[in-house]
């Protein structure tokens, strides 16, 4: 598993190197033969972006007009929950700074966790933000922005479990959200029969209060909201595997790939992430 951990370090260490994901070729300047062309048939669209030229963001699309359409699954506290009928968190925070800063109404479309990819994919959602972790298997269908969290994914057991250890998992059953990271890695290692799935990550930690697994494998944050809920459980003091959060994009909107990484520039460089972050997660544990 180590190695795991430093080809994620590494993969985000040349990526922050590179400066940022993937460098989009610039749109190809229109040769002097097509700007003649342009009044038999160039759409009114076409003409502005040429106007637009020397502002990068501008060529941007997005699935609605004038909208940043995010998909999430809102049951991640404290990146992403419901209070009253609103998704709230540090990913729903930091998603409407982005649309701010890129002129457009946030709209954020709550689905199941292993949804979110193929909504992006399949042009439904401008932008997945769900404290999704980058790996080399979503990057195949996906692009992700910088990076803008790190997470950690940890152990969860109830306070008189005999599990000190991620060694002593093995011939235990664990419990994992559907298709999160938690649910690959502990997949993995012990095995699918091992492994029970959940579409919430809440299920997965009611499952360990009420005996039917033996551990919880989920990112840290949640696992301290949870924990902090729940009486008789804790968390393991050791650390399984180390990530970075990051938006997913459609593998075709590079434009819009470059309007968000820059946009998350700014937001770190004048302070807003940190405030975001610290308005959500206390640094005493
Ligand atoms: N970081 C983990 C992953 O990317 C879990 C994310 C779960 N997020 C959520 N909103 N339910 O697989």
């Amino acid at each position: 598993m180590k190695k795991m951990i430093v080809m994620l370090l590494t993969a985000s260490m040349l990526m922050a190197l590179a400066g940022c994901g993937s460098s989009a070729p610039a749109a190809a300047p229109a040769p002097a033969a097509e700007e003649k062309k342009e009044e038999a048939a160039a759409p009114a669209a076409e003409a502005k972006e040429a106007d637009d030229d020397e502002d990068d963001d501008a060529d941007f699309t997005t699935v609605t007009d004038g909208v940043l359409t995010m998909a999430t699954n809102a049951y991640f506290p404290p990146y992403e929950y419901y209070e009253g009928g609103n998704i709230v968190g540090i990913d729903a925070d930091i998603a409407a700074a982005i649309a701010e800063k890129l002129g457009l109404e946030l709209h954020i479309e709550d689905m199941e966790f292993d949804s979110i990819i193929t909504a992006v994919q399949a042009g439904k959602a401008d932008m997945g933000l769900a404290g999704m972790t980058v790996t080399e298997e979503r990057k195949q269908n996906v692009n992700f922005s910088e990076s803008y969290a790190t997470g950690v994914q940890v152990v969860i057991v109830t306070e008189d479990s005999d599990i000190q250890s991620i060694d002593d998992l093995a011939d235990k059953q664990i419990g994992v959200q559907l298709a999160t990271t938690g649910d690959i890695y502990c997949t993995d290692d012990f095995g699918e029969d091992h492994v029970e799935q959940f579409n919430k990550g809440n299920d997965a930690v009611m499952a360990l209060k009420t005996g039917k697994v033996d551990a919880v494998v989920i990112d840290n944050e949640p696992a301290k909201s949870y924990v902090a809920a729940t009486d008789g459980l804790k968390i393991l003091d050791t650390e399984y595997v180390v990530e970075e959060y990051a938006a997913a994009i459609n593998k075709d909107n590079t434009a819009l790939l470059d309007a968000i990484d820059d946009a998350l520039e700014d937001l770190k460089e004048d302070g807003t992430l940190d405030a975001i972050i610290s308005k959500y997660i206390s640094t005493e544990k």
